[in-house]
């Protein structure tokens, strides 16, 4: 019986990805949901028993590049990558191809021939931006809204698509204008140092109506730029971000922030599931896993969520 359930084991393990050895290019932690996502990635490949080679890249290109070159040299099994801009990655990616190693990109899309990956996992961030967006309209029922818009970093594919996606809810709605719209590169402190910018240049936020931030730590940063310039967060200014992190429902139940789309940060999950099955008899992904992007609000009992998420790794 024990030798019975021994082999039951070693039959499990082979039957997921046991043995491989995966690169992880980690774009850095400028975000709790970019450590929550390197957390679940971990967990992801202990419990599968993936040897998980991870790199932290600080927010740069370069040293992303580095440690895919780094991946190649070793000869993994396969490379995860969370492509920190959209451009730039032909030639690492041509050799990556060149060595026969499949390349999966995490929650980020590059520009570029889709031919250089085997999957995307990522959410729709044209629709996540959308969904924001909708949301605003329908809140605002018709009145004027000038929105302050901090985007995240600069050639990323989430800035530009959540832009993209906003701008076209609200462009059918002539009474929601962007007035204001510049990078706090998905971090809290630029977020809050971007938005105080924008409260001195638009009367101390008396012209503002709506914040929409690419993403929530953004937005905890400028509720409290908000609240340090005499404003209520939440309801002098809505505002209105992507991720669904802990804090901003924190934030949701104390009526300081409005509404966040929710990201999920197991990218790494459906990642593994495709890789294991490539490895296994060949099966090919398809070119993009799309993941939910569901709509919290003030509505959806925000502590409640938050004690579901606090312990997840955020
Ligand atoms: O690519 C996903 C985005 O990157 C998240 O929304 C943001 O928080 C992170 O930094």
């Amino acid at each position: 019986m024990l030798l019975a359930s021994a082999a039951s084991l070693l039959i499990g393990a082979s039957a997921h990805a046991a043995g491989l050895t995966v690169g992880f290019s980690q774009i850095g932690s400028e975000s709790g949901w970019r450590a929550a996502e390197t957390s679940v990635t971990k967990q992801q490949a202990e419990k599968r028993g993936v040897d998980l080679k991870f790199a932290d890249a600080q927010q740069k290109q370069e040293n992303q590049i580095k440690a895919i070159r780094g991946f190649i040299a070793q000869g993994v099994d396969a490379i995860f990558v969370a492509p920190v801009v959209a451009t730039g990655w032909e030639a690492v990616l041509t050799e990556a191809k060149e060595a026969n190693i499949p390349v999966f990109l995490l929650d980020r899309g590059i520009d570029g021939p889709e031919d250089l990956y085997t999957t995307m996992v990522a959410s729709d961030q044209v629709l996540e931006g959308k969904v924001a967006g909708q949301w605003l309209v329908k809140e605002q029922a018709g009145k004027d809204c000038n929105v302050v818009e901090l985007q995240g970093t600069t050639g990323s594919s989430p800035a530009i698509n959540r832009k993209k996606g906003f701008e076209e809810a609200i462009a059918g709605t002539s009474s929601i204008k962007i007035i204001r719209s510049q990078t706090g590169d998905f971090t809290r402190a630029k977020g809050k140092e971007v938005m105080e910018g924008f409260l001195k240049a638009e009367n101390g936020g008396k012209n503002i109506c709506a914040l929409y931030a690419h993403n929530d730590d953004m937005a905890v940063g400028a509720i409290q730029a908000i609240k340090e310039a005499g404003l209520k967060p939440g309801t002098d200014i809505k505002v209105v971000s992507i991720d669904a992190v802990p804090d901003i429902f924190k934030a949701l139940a104390a009526g300081e922030a409005n509404a966040t789309v929710e990201l999920t940060p197991n990218m790494a999950g459906p990642a593994f599931d495709a890789l294991e099955k490539l490895k296994k008899d060949g099966t090919v992904p398809p070119k993009t896993i799309i993941t939910e992007s569901k709509l919290y609000t003030q509505a959806d009992d925000p502590m409640k969520v938050y004690e579901e998420k606090k312990g997840l790794g955020y």
